[in-house]
């Protein structure tokens, strides 16, 4: 029995080992000498229109996580700008500096909170696992400064993420990340709830008229992008959308209020870029717009 024991203890040591020697290797074997591994800067020349629009739900927040951000124009916001501004230029190079700076964060808390224990980043070609997660991974999608380490994965406890990039809104993700089982009932991944914070939210109550129609409670209320630290900033920010409204919208400024309520940090939104960025960037995409 002894021996026995023996034998499995150094053949798991074994299995362990040959494992950390395979990643290590893995860059090296993968590489065909002429393509180098592509910067995180690089992977970050196509941002995503997800990306663009956390900063529109999530304008204090992404500020503070992403300061290279601070001129990266929205949508909304370039729309009310010339073609011809310069500030157009600016933006885009704000946009890539910040998304890569989210795409990194986002790898490193996707490593620290151990998602890949759970999460494989691996489509093989066997079984059915091109009908469930899409086309088997290639060797080249792994020549990139974000797969250092190669997230693999140990196990499969829930879906393999290869292809995650696109398939849910940011939205799904925040509510998911927060609390898996509103969005999957009896899903087994635990809640991140140390991603959110509490602050102070503008909000809009709907109109009497609404409530009847829609069959909605009277009382139900929307918030608007932004949680801020202290109710005093809240109530500046609320003037001052109030007097950007035209008169015509009085009745609706009325509906206008403060309350609590609490929403994703900076450290969630660059876990939800990442999300949002897996299997979208591909070496011949990359190819392509050079
Ligand atoms: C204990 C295992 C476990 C851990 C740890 C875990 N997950 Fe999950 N995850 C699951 C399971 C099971 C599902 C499928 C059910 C569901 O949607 O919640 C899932 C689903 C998901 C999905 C939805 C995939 C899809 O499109 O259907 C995403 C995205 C995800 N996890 C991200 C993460 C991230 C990011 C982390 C780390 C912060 C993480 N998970 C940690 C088990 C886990």
């Amino acid at each position: 029995m002894d021996r026995l024991n023996n034998i499995l203890l150094w053949a798991g040591l074994g299995c362990f080992a040959l494992s950390f020697l395979l990643s290590g290797l893995y860059p090296y074997l993968i590489t065909d000498g002429k393509t180098p591994e592509a910067s995180i800067r690089e992977l970050a020349e196509d941002v995503s229109s997800d990306f663009r629009l956390l900063k529109e739900a999530y304008p204090i927040d992404f500020a503070r996580a992403f300061p290279e951000g601070v001129n990266a124009l929205t949508d909304p916001e370039l729309a009310t700008i010339a073609a011809d501004d310069p500030r157009r230029g600016q933006s885009e190079d704000a946009w890539k500096n910040a998304y890569a700076r989210a795409l990194r964060d986002g790898r490193d808390l996707y490593i620290a909170e151990a998602c890949w224990h759970c999460h494989s980043q691996y489509v093989r070609p066997v079984g059915n696992e091109v009908e469930r997660f899409g086309p088997v991974r290639t060797t080249a999608e792994d020549n990139n400064a974000l797969q250092r380490p190669v997230l693999w994965g140990t196990r499969r406890v829930g879906p393999d993420l290869t292809h995650e990039g696109g398939k849910r809104s940011n939205d799904w993700h925040i509510a998911h990340l927060r609390n898996p089982r509103s969005t999957s009932p009896d899903s087994v991944m635990p809640a991140y709830t140390w991603y959110f914070r509490r602050g102070f939210q503008i909000r809009r109550g709907v109109s009497s008229e609404t409530a009847e129609r829609e069959g909605i409670p009277a009382d139900q209320s929307y918030p608007y992008p932004g949680l801020y630290d202290t109710k005093a900033e809240a109530e500046v920010a609320l003037e001052k959308l109030k007097s950007s409204l035209s008169s015509n919208l009085e009745e609706e400024a009325e509906r206008m209020f403060v309350a609590e309520g609490s929403g994703p940090d900076g450290d969630a939104l660059a876990l939800v870029a990442y999300l949002q960025w897996l299997g979208t960037w591909s070496p011949k995409t990359a190819e392509a717009s050079k």
